[in-house]
């Protein structure tokens, strides 16, 4: 038996489900029995029943499987996979802006720790954005964390300001409009996908901005036959893999989350075989963070 196969059959004896995000490894998503974006991890999260959640993917990827099936044991490859947006803001500074702001609602990107979950109102992920803000009234003040340029992209989509946290992603802050320009010059006729955690004028050089999910539904429902795509190039495998017939190009081949690439088949493997690395949210603060993501999937 291959490595994969010693995996996938160590999750039957197991009965463990690996879930993984759409920015690991080839390897890692083809041994996985679900890939996805944040939003689509999370609902399956909710549905697994098996005894033993594997989450390959960053830690408050792993953190929210735990928050919505708490009775599941969640383990996670390598818990160093963080994600350094989400490490932006903390509880402490959370609770500092929302006393400057007395009656706001504070609202988290998805990309964020536990703690500060449990100190908003409402969660969002970049899937699900438009829609769970259109749900606020136009004279409720928000406060958005931590992803300033999410934030800044549905505030301009919906006519609203929020005030907005000025975290980001360092992988996506090595996209610029030039590369896209360039790209677009390389490949005349190519739809241009970014993701939404681009900053503005990189979404403006864009034509759509989507979920990682967003885009494998764009490209399957198009009739383009080519794509450059402006995220973290782990989503080019799954791409590839859904559409033989269609080409994707990357903006450019640095786009690269050090932290999805930790999950490796050698990892996921021990984690599987010794159930290792499980993730701990304790009781008080996941009741709190649910509250948030449970108003955000009942909503969309
Ligand atoms: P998605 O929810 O679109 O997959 O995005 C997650 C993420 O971390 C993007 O950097
Ligand atoms: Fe976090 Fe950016 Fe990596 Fe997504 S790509 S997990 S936002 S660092």
């Amino acid at each position: 038996m291959n490595l994969a196969e010693e995996i996938r059959a160590l999750a039957q004896a197991r009965n463990a489900v690996i879930l993984a995000h759409n920015y690991t490894r080839p390897e890692v998503q083809d041994v996985a029995d679900f890939t996805g974006d944040s939003l689509e991890l999370a609902r399956k999260a909710t549905q697994v029943e098996a005894d033993v959640i594997v989450f390959c993917g960053v830690y408050f990827m792993a953190e929210t499987a735990k928050i919505l099936n708490p009775g599941k044991k969640v383990l996670i490859p390598d818990p160093s996979a963080g994600c350094p947006m989400a490490d932006m803001i903390d509880a402490a500074q959370l609770r500092a802006l929302k006393a400057k702001h007395p009656g706001a609602k504070a609202v988290c990107y998805v990309n964020s720790t536990a703690e500060v979950k449990a100190e908003c109102d409402m969660c969002v992920t970049s899937g699900n954005a438009e829609k769970v803000m259109r749900t606020f009234g136009p004279d409720e003040k928000i406060l958005f964390v931590p992803d300033q340029h999410l934030g800044g992209h549905i505030s301009g989509l919906l006519g609203r300001t929020y005030e907005l946290w000025p975290g980001y992603c360092p992988t996506h802050a090595r996209l610029s409009a030039a590369a896209i320009e360039a790209a677009r010059a390389a490949h005349p006729g190519a739809v241009v996908l970014v993701h939404p955690e681009c900053a503005k004028d990189v979404r403006d050089a864009a034509d759509h901005a989507l979920s990682t999910g967003g885009m494998c539904r764009f490209a399957r429902e198009s009739a383009a036959q080519a794509f450059i795509v402006g995220t973290e190039i782990g989503i080019l495998h799954r791409l590839r893999k859904e559409n033989p017939g269609k080409a994707f190009y990357p903006v450019n081949g640095q786009m690269t989350c050090p932290n999805m690439k930790k999950t490796t088949l050698e990892n996921l493997f021990w984690t599987l075989k010794d159930g290792t690395n499980e993730v701990v949210v304790p009781a008080d603060v996941a009741d709190r963070a649910r509250t948030a993501i449970e108003r955000m999937l009942a909503i969309a």
